[in-house]
């Protein structure tokens, strides 16, 4: 159950006990934030669960894939740290991981 800090688009820090197996995704929408819409599930075909990831900790991260590479390039708030939350998985060694949710397209 590694401890993530998440940060709304109003600044506002949430600190979420996640659940290994749950993509970042599901763990944020299960904390009850509900300004990431998530529209397709997890089935990486929206974009709308784009987060922007503390730069010290992109590095860790499984690399990005193929399809939400592609999908990031549709964003107009695409940054080098940014992906796809419902991509990234939670394991016990993102503890500390640290995101914001990106600005709306
Ligand atoms: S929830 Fe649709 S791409 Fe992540």
């Amino acid at each position: 159950m590694p401890l993530i800090c998440i940060t709304t688009r109003d600044g506002h820090k949430h600190n979420i006990q996640a659940t290994t197996g749950n993509s970042i995704m599901e763990t944020i929408r299960d904390a009850g934030i509900d300004e990431m819409l998530a529209l397709c599930g997890g089935c990486c075909s929206c974009a709308t669960c784009h987060i922007h990831v503390d730069s010290a900790r992109l590095g860790s991260l499984p690399a990005i894939g193929d399809d939400e590479d592609a999908l990031l390039d549709s964003s107009d708030h695409r940054l080098p740290e940014s992906r796809l939350a419902c991509q990234i998985s939670v394991v016990e060694g993102l503890e500390g991981f640290a995101a914001r949710i990106a600005p709306e397209d």
